[in-house]
């Protein structure tokens, strides 16, 4: 049993795997944390009290028990702890000290539903603590969810608070995770960036004060993704403790790292409350989304490796098709300028490659002949597609291939018949001019007739058409954030609102397609969230498809997301006659899902037979890639190459990589395949050479060139 209970001490003990986390009820009232971690003996656990000056205490317990030297599980407002809060609550009186005390415990088999919102699924091993606490005068019963993934690692926390008095209360901030640590001698990782240079990595120590990552913008956004690591000073890739936690959310959010003048850390995750509040009549319940940490002490890799297979089996949606399909997307190739019969000859293309699924971008409905205008018209355009959608994908069918379609419907152009008739529809506060963001608005998907409408145009255009596959798109951000329905104390819920509208119509989608697989995308890697990643197979990486700085947001991307979430797309078509760049580019395109963004009709026969032979040979690789386990050689942020293998669960298939994301010196690197079997023996099957799996942990020699395009492959079979 992952959770046991010590009622004799008032221990919790939750066991993974390789890890345990343990926390204590203190004067039988106050829930203090005392380790998490790799398995230790938990019977020598125990709260020891830190005097400290200057710190408030109940005359009732003395020095048992202080509120601002202790490490806690969940911490409430102006309650003694000077530290960053975890819930704060206005209450009747106006004031907003929120005091917790213990009440009880429930164990529940598997997880519960959280309403509304994404959550990791349960396995047969997968059980969930409830923690009761409550605040009389505040009027408020909090749960705290402490769901174990034994198999994984991974330890997930969520909150539900429900309004017990009899007047209403309003929740102003409601963090999801907090792990107190009892000292900083940590690195944060936090992965940080924009539109076109998403995820970019960055280590730098912890120092004392508040050190925070967030997002205001509605989405999750390219700007800071919410997963953050802590690694040991001098933690690398296969030695050393490293916690890692991430946010099941794709909406604001705030990943909080404090270090106290004591030296202690506190982590915190959970919706960012610049914007946020939420007003709970009598009897009304409020739960945050689910965040998730995993611990490892070996490394950075054994951390990525926890979160990868935890996500797969936990977040990831089935796969709808046997296997995942090869894609080629119009959108570089053809931008806004599509048709029946130009798209047709990408399908007659596609098909004659062996490629399986041609993708339709933007600019096939409404009046979108550019980003001006259509977006919100959910039907086709007929002066593009005369004979309607129908006959259209039917024609694409025939060449044998799959047909997917790129939609955007969280959004609305001004110049659309969807604003004109409900201008009102829009994210917006009144009596303020709206900005605009790539000339377009947002709808307020808190609105039920919003998605009442979004439903109805996507089954009205979609319906016995036989779409395979989405591309949901999402181009601009939440600003002048306020709601048209919502009455003025409850405008603080619009964004947390909107995200319960998406995720609705998310699963609206995908149920009402259940053979269609989603490929997320938010202007790129926008939105490479796990909330995103529930509903999603895949999303597109980013818009920057050069391939050094791809390889990059590939590693970073890597560091916390499996591999096989990553669209990764073969593109630019002035580049791509030269077969040279075309292999190098199909080398970076197999750090994830392949993919191609080519004009693939007006290619020549010589480049036509390259992705022939490309779409064969990952079919070779597609499942060590898409469900082995990943192993990172090198950093490319570190030393401007990288370097990675995959390898199967019992290493008969390893992938192993070399890419150079700039040219340099050239220089001999050593890559150590630390996972092969040192008493096997390994065929390339790329280069027929053999090699002894012992001679494969204590490295490879790759001499790099000094040049562009360099990146090599090595397939290696077990014999
Ligand atoms: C932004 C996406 O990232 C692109 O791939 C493409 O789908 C365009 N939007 C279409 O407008």
């Amino acid at each position: 049993m992952s959770i046991t209970v010590n009622s004799e001490r008032n221990l919790f003990i939750l066991s993974t795997d390789n890890t345990v986390y343990v926390f204590q009820i203190v004067c039988g009232k106050f829930p203090v944390h005392l380790y998490y971690g790799k398995k230790i003996d938990t019977e020598i656990a125990d709260y020891k009290c830190r005097p400290v000056s200057f710190a408030p205490f109940y005359r009732e317990y003395g020095f048992s028990y202080l509120p601002d030297s202790c490490l806690s599980e969940y911490v409430g407002f102006d309650s003694g702890d000077y530290r960053t809060s975890s819930l704060k609550i206005r209450n009747s009186n106006g004031d907003r000290t929120t005091i917790l005390t213990y009440k009880g415990y429930n164990i529940i088999d598997g997880h519960p539903e959280i309403k509304g919102l994404p959550y990791a699924e349960a396995d047969d091993r997968t059980n969930t603590l409830e923690i009761i606490m409550s605040d009389e005068t505040a009027g408020v019963d909090v749960s705290l969810y402490y769901t174990v993934f034994e198999r994984e690692d991974v330890i997930s926390r969520y909150v539900k608070v429900r309004n017990v008095g009899d007047v209403d209360i309003t929740v102003e901030k409601c963090m999801s995770l907090i792990l107190d640590l009892p000292d900083h001698n940590y690195d944060m990782i936090s992965l940080y960036g924009g539109y076109g240079y998403e995820r970019k990595y960055q280590r730098v120590p912890l120092h004392y004060g508040s050190q925070s990552i967030f997002s205001r913008r509605g989405f999750s956004s390219p700007h800071f993704n919410p997963f953050i690591a802590l690694c040991r000073t001098g933690a690398d890739e296969e030695n050393g403790d490293v916690y890692g936690f991430n946010f099941v959310y794709s909406g604001n959010f705030l990943d909080e790292v404090e270090v106290d003048g004591i030296g202690y850390t506190r982590v915190q995750i959970g919706i960012g409350s610049e914007n946020f509040s939420w007003k709970l009549e009598k009897g009304e319940a409020f739960e945050s989304p689910e965040a998730v940490m995993t611990f490892s002490s070996k490394g950075i890799g054994k951390m990525t490796r926890n979160f990868h297979r935890f996500i797969r089996s936990h977040i990831l949606p089935p796969e709808p098709f046997d296997r995942r399909p090869v894609v080629l997307n119009t959108w570089e190739a053809c931008y806004f300028n599509i048709n029946e019969n130009e798209v047709l000859r990408f399908a007659e293309a596609a098909a004659s490659t062996g490629i399986d699924m041609l993708v339709m971008d933007d600019g096939w409905f409404g009046k979108r002949n550019n980003d001006r205008a259509g977006l919100g018209d959910w039907y086709e355009n007929r002066d593009k597609f005369s004979n309607g959608l129908k006959s259209f994908v039917d024609k694409v069918k025939s060449y044998g291939i799959k047909f997917g379609i790129w939609i955007e419907p969280e959004m609305v152009n001004p110049d659309s018949d969807l604003y004109r008739a409900h201008p009102e529809w829009c994210i917006a506060c009144k009596n303020r001019v709206m900005m605009e963001s790539r000339n377009q608005y947002v709808l307020d998907l808190g609105n039920p007739a919003v998605l009442d409408y979004l439903k109805d145009s996507f089954s009205k255009v979609f319906n016995g058409v036989g779409i395979d596959y989405f591309k949901w798109d999402a181009n601009r951000h939440l600003s002048q954030v306020g709601s048209y329905i919502l009455p003025p104390d409850r405008q603080g819920e619009t964004a947390h609102r909107y995200m319960l509208g998406l995720y609705e119509l998310y699963r609206w989608f995908r149920g009402h397609f259940p053979n269609a697989m989603i490929e997320n995308c938010s202007g790129g890697g926008g939105r490479y969230d796990l909330g995103m990643m529930k509903y999603s197979t895949m999303i597109w990486v980013s818009d920057n498809t050069n391939p050094e700085p791809r390889a990059k947001i590939q590693y970073s991307s890597s560091l916390a997301y499996p591999v096989g979430v990553m669209s990764c797309h073969v593109t630019n078509n002035k580049k791509c006659e030269d077969p040279r760049e075309m292999q190098y580019r199909f080398n970076v395109a197999l750090g994830g899902a392949l993919g191609y963004e080519l004009h693939l009709p007006n290619a020549s026969e010589e480049i036509k037979d390259v992705v022939r032979k490309q779409v064969q040979e990952y079919r070779k690789y597609e499942d060590v890639i898409i469900n082995g386990d990943y192993y990172s050689l090198s950093n490319p942020f570190e030393n401007n190459y990288s370097a990675f293998y995959y390898a199967d669960d019992k290493f008969a298939h390893i992938l192993l990589y070399f890419i150079q994301c700039n040219p340099e010196e050239p220089r001999k690197l050593n890559m150590r395949v630390l996972g092969a079997d040192p008493d096997a023996v390994y065929i390339d099957e790329i280069s027929g050479k053999q090699y002894k799996g012992d001679e494969l942990r204590s490295g490879i020699i790759v001499s790099t060139e000094n040049s562009e395009n360099n990146s090599k492959l090595w397939y290696l079979v077990r014999k």
